[in-house]
C-alpha cells in the first residue's frame, strides 16, 4: 500500500520508514521514545543505540541540507558516533520546570534536549525571521550596550539590535509544557509523556522548512506536528503505532481543516 500523504499511517515507524523514498524529505521531527517512562513503547534498554539506529535509517531519507530534530533526555546521544550520517548544529534545551517528581539524591531534571541535526554542512533553510523572539532588554540598556568592545580585538564596534526581535537561542524557556487546563490538550491521558505544545513544534517547522515542503513525523502521537504542518502549509508523512492515538490525531486534523475552512484560509 502506498504511503498516505497528509494523513497518519498506523504502524511501526521502523518498518514503515522503508516505504519512504531516499532523499525525499525536507525535515524530520523525531519525538519518539525517551527510554524513561513506564509506557510499553518507551521500554528501550539502550536509548543511545536506539537513537543511533534512528539517525542512520532516517538520515538517508533526508534531502541534502535537510534537518532532523531528535527529542530526548540530556543523555540521549551520549557516546554514540552520529557524525557519519548527520552534523549536530545545536543541542537545544527545552526548559520545562513544572515536573512533580523531585530528585532525592541528585538535582531534579528540568529540561528535555532537542538535537538539531543537518545533513551536510549547510541547512537548506533556517528561517530566522520567522522565529524571532522579543529582545527582552530595556531600551536604556540597549542604548548603553550599543558600544561594547569586541571579544576578538578589544576594539569598539556597534552592537546591532534587530527591531524584529532576536534569535531564540538554544535555551527555550518561553514555551510552556501543556497542563490539564491547556485548550489544545486532546485528552487527559496524553499529558506529559505524549502531547507536545504546538508552539514548540511550530518553531521547528517554521525554522527548518518552507511552505510546500515535505515533513516526516515518524512518532506522531496525537498529531501535533501534522496539525502544525496543516496550519503552516507543509505536506507531511506521519506514523503512529497506537491506533487510539491515530484516531485522536485524525479527529484533530479534521478540526484544524474545518477551522481553516470557516476562516477561509
Ligand atoms: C513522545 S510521543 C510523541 C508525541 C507527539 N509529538 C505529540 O505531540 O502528540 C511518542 C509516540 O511514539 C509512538 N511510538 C513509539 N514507538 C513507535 C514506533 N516504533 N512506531 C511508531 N510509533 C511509535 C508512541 O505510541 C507515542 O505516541
Amino acid at each position: 500500500m502506498p504511503l498516505q500523504r497528509n494523513g497518519i499511517q498506523h504502524g511501526d515507524a521502523l518498518e514503515l520508514i522503508n516505504q519512504v523514498d531516499d532523499e525525499s524529505i525536507d525535515l524530520i521531527v523525531c519525538d519518539g521514545p525517551y527510554g524513561v517512562t513506564q509506557n510499553d513503547w518507551d521500554q528501550i534498554p539502550n536509548i543511545q543505540q536506539y537513537n543511533l539506529n534512528l539517525i542512520r535509517r532516517f538520515s538517508s531519507k533526508l534531502k541534502d541540507g535537510g534537518a532532523l530534530y531528535l527529542f530526548g533526555k540530556p543523555n540521549c546521544v551520549d557516546f554514540i558516533d552520529y557524525r557519519p550520517y548527520l552534523k549536530l548544529k545545536s543541542k537545544i534545551v527545552w526548559y520545562r520546570p513544572s515536573r512533580l517528581a523531585q530528585g532525592r539524591i541528585n538535582y531534579t531534571n528540568n529540561y528535555d534536549i532537542i538535537c538539531y541535526f543537518v545533513k551536510g554542512d549547510r541547512p537548506r533553510c533556517y528561517n530566522l525571521d520567522d522565529i524571532r523572539v522579543s529582545q527582552l532588554v530595556e531600551l536604556e540598556h540597549r542604548l548603553r550596550c550599543e558600544r561594547v568592545p569586541s571579544v576578538k580585538n578589544g576594539k569598539f564596534g556597534k552592537t546591532k539590535f534587530n527591531d524584529k526581535g532576536k534569535n531564540p537561542g538554544d535555551v527555550w524557556g518561553d514555551i510552556k509544557q501543556l497542563t490539564y487546563k491547556s485548550k489544545e490538550l486532546v485528552s487527559r491521558e496524553v499529558l506529559n509523556t505524549i502531547q507536545k505544545p504546538e508552539k514548540l513544534i511550530e518553531r521547528i517547522v517554521l525554522a527548518s522548512s518552507n511552505p510546500g515542503d515535505l515533513v516526516l513525523d515518524p512518532f506522531a502521537g496525537v498529531g501535533t506536528c501534522p496539525a502544525v504542518c496543516q496550519n503552516l502549509g507543509r505536506d507531511f508523512i506521519a506514523f503512529e503505532i497506537n491506533p487510539d492515538y491515530v484516531d485522536l490525531a485524525h479527529e484533530r486534523l479534521n478540526r484544524v481543516g474545518q477551522k481553516r475552512l470557516i476562516l477561509g484560509i
